[in-house]
């Protein structure tokens, strides 16, 4: 792997990323999919790269709002979950881990444009976001994953609640999701250490 994560988070915090540190993360991302042999992942790794993906924004204006946010977003939440599952000893499959810390924000492929009015005379956001399907966050992110491989039971409560409490729907069905899940709140942190800490 030649991620030097380091220079990521450097150019992250100036609000862009090289061309060398965009198609490094597609490398490495790419690297962990392709190794999880089920069915129809290849179909998923063809999805990801024709699609915006790895030159996707993370966010119109806040964390990851730059030409190749939305995989480096991807790849550090994947990272760090991997950090913290293994830190309070769970024995989350590798795979589950990949699928659900890179593909949880699949939501975000194709829905941010250029915003050409920032070209004007006053600063506008980067991005503007123009969502053509809108069915939800996690609901998004699970349906594009489903339409290539069979998610596990985890890997679908981890992609359709990663929004936790930020989702109106999560209070209601909080207890199951807890019980059946406890590594969520490991995915949910991670997400919000990496948007929020890193600016990523
Ligand atoms: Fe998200
Ligand atoms: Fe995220």
């Amino acid at each position: 792997m030649t991620l030097d994560m380091k220079v990521l988070l450097e150019e992250a915090k100036k609000g862009a990323l090289s061309g060398k540190v965009i198609r490094d993360v597609k490398e490495e991302i790419l690297g962990h999919l392709s190794g999880i042999k089920r069915k129809g992942m290849p179909g998923l790794v063809q999805y990801l790269e024709t699609s915006d993906f790895f030159h996707a924004p993370a966010s119109t204006r806040f964390h990851g709002n730059y030409e190749g946010g939305l995989a480096a977003h991807s790849l550090l939440v994947y990272t760090e979950f991997d950090a913290l599952l293994s830190r309070y000893g769970s024995s989350l499959p590798d795979d589950s881990r990949k699928i659900a810390g890179i593909c949880h924000d699949l939501c975000k492929v194709e829905v941010y444009k250029k915003n050409e009015a920032r070209k004007g005379r006053f600063p506008a956001k980067p991005y503007t976001f123009e969502d053509e399907l809108p069915v939800g966050h996690g609901e998004k992110s699970l349906w594009i994953i489903g339409r290539h491989i069979e998610p596990t039971e985890k890997e679908m409560l981890l992609v359709r609640w990663h929004m936790g409490g930020y989702d109106k729907n999560y209070e209601m069905n909080e207890e199951v999701i807890k019980r059946k899940c406890p590594e969520l709140v490991l995915l949910q942190s991670a997400d919000r250490i990496v948007s929020g800490w890193h600016n990523v």
